[in-house]
């Protein structure tokens, strides 16, 4: 990997020759026109930064603290769904990564291995993600098990109360267990490595759910138990189940941040679900500078969406975000090779930040501000 990928499309490269179409697609694909995911990158491309010379730095400190946690590094691992569809080592190769490079990885409730496996498998801190379920017992069950498994917060995902028209599944007819059509065989014959590993290993579950249904019917479970009444209200009743540090993960609106932070989150999300939702959204880079305008310092922010190049999560952090988080460049690397794809896509931005940070003119993340960002005109 390090001898072939140098930047993270690089990665995507490899990920779309080796996965098959309907994974690889999974990853890669928006809603609609998929406008806000493209959006989502080139808006970083509105802001430059003004370099300092002469600073005299002769190594930066990239170490930030996010809710209390101490990182190794200013960006964290946004939740991804259905891991082990990508690679044969799913959440169990990107987890390890986080470890590695001493951040924080985030389980999706969807995940394809469960949320005990994972809490035991790395002494990394970990956060866990939950979706606005209809059934509160499921709810329930799950802040248990994730509070009893070591989980330091909770990230509710409030953006998806419905799922968004991403065309690509619809036309790969994905889902999880994948179905076996005479398409999909013959993709998978023309990703023979993907196949491989797909054929040689356990069936692919959403983990957490297992107990709740018959295989055959998880697809339709989650469908059905995504409840687009969920309200605030709601929230707060689940916050008061949790008790505990809290995210929330989809807001754009000032509005809305400054309702989260009456709510009681600790922190939010500014993020579009990497423009696999609502297609009209506007980009988190654009939304971070009104959202802190209206809060201040009331909550901790993190930009979720279009991270590419470590120069992104620079900007981000000098207009004042606490951390930023990404998924589909680490999710590239796992279908590109698995957990060594994982770290290439990790060890890029931290290679990156740590040579931008001495071009930039900043010796330490909280070295940066506002003197650091100049609009493109
Ligand atoms: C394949 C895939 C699966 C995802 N699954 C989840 C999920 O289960 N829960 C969630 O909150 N967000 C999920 N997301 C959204 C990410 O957490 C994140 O918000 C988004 O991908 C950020 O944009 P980026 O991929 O450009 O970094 C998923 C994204 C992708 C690409």
């Amino acid at each position: 990997m390090r001898g072939s990928c140098y930047n993270i499309a690089d990665l995507r490269r490899k990920a779309r020759a080796r996965a098959h179409p309907m994974a690889f697609d999974y990853i890669d694909g928006g809603a609609d026109d998929e406008i806000a995911m493209r959006n989502n990158h080139w808006r970083f491309r509105r802001y430059e930064i003004a370099h300092k010379v002469l600073a005299g730095i002769g190594r930066a400190d990239l170490s930030t603290t996010l809710l209390g946690h101490r990182l190794d590094v200013p960006f964290i691992l946004s939740p991804s769904a259905g891991n082990r569809l990508f690679h044969k080592d799913g959440e169990r190769a990107v987890a390890k990564a986080a470890a590695r490079a001493g951040t924080i990885y985030s389980l999706s409730t969807l995940s394809t291995v469960s949320i005990e496996e994972i809490g035991a498998l790395t002494s990394g801190p970990k956060w866990f993600q939950l979706y606005v379920w209809k059934d509160r017992d499921l709810v329930r069950d799950m802040i248990l098990r994730a509070k009893a498994a070591g989980y330091t917060a909770l990230i509710l995902t409030v953006d998806l109360p419905v799922h968004g028209n991403r065309e690509r599944e619809l036309r790969n007819g994905f889902c999880i267990p994948p179905a076996i059509t005479p398409k999909q065989i013959w993709q998978a014959i023309c990703r023979p490595r993907w196949t491989w590993d797909y054929v040689t290993s356990p069936g692919i579950q959403y983990a957490n759910l297992t107990h709740k249904t018959e295989k055959s019917s998880l697809f339709r479970l989650v469908s059905e138990q995504l409840n687009p009444a969920f309200s605030w209200d709601d929230a707060e009743w689940l916050l008061g189940e949790w008790n505990g540090p809290a995210v929330i993960k989809g807001v754009v609106n000032p509005a809305d941040a400054a309702r989260a932070v009456q709510t009681g989150f600790n922190a939010i999300s500014i993020s579009n679900h990497g423009g696999r939702q609502l297609d009209a959204s506007p980009a988190p880079i654009d939304m971070l500078r009104p959202i802190r305008d209206h809060i201040g310092d009331a909550a901790e922010l993190i930009v979720d969406g279009g991270v590419r190049r470590s120069s992104d999560i620079i900007k981000a952090m000098a207009l004042g975000a606490n951390a930023v988080s990404f998924a589909r460049p680490y999710l590239y690397g796992l279908a590109a090779g698995g957990q060594e794809g994982v770290e290439r896509a990790l060890d890029l931005f931290v290679e990156g930040l740590h040579r931008d940070m001495i071009l930039a003119g900043a010796a330490s993340i909280g070295d940066l501000n506002e003197s650091f960002i100049r609009a493109r005109s």
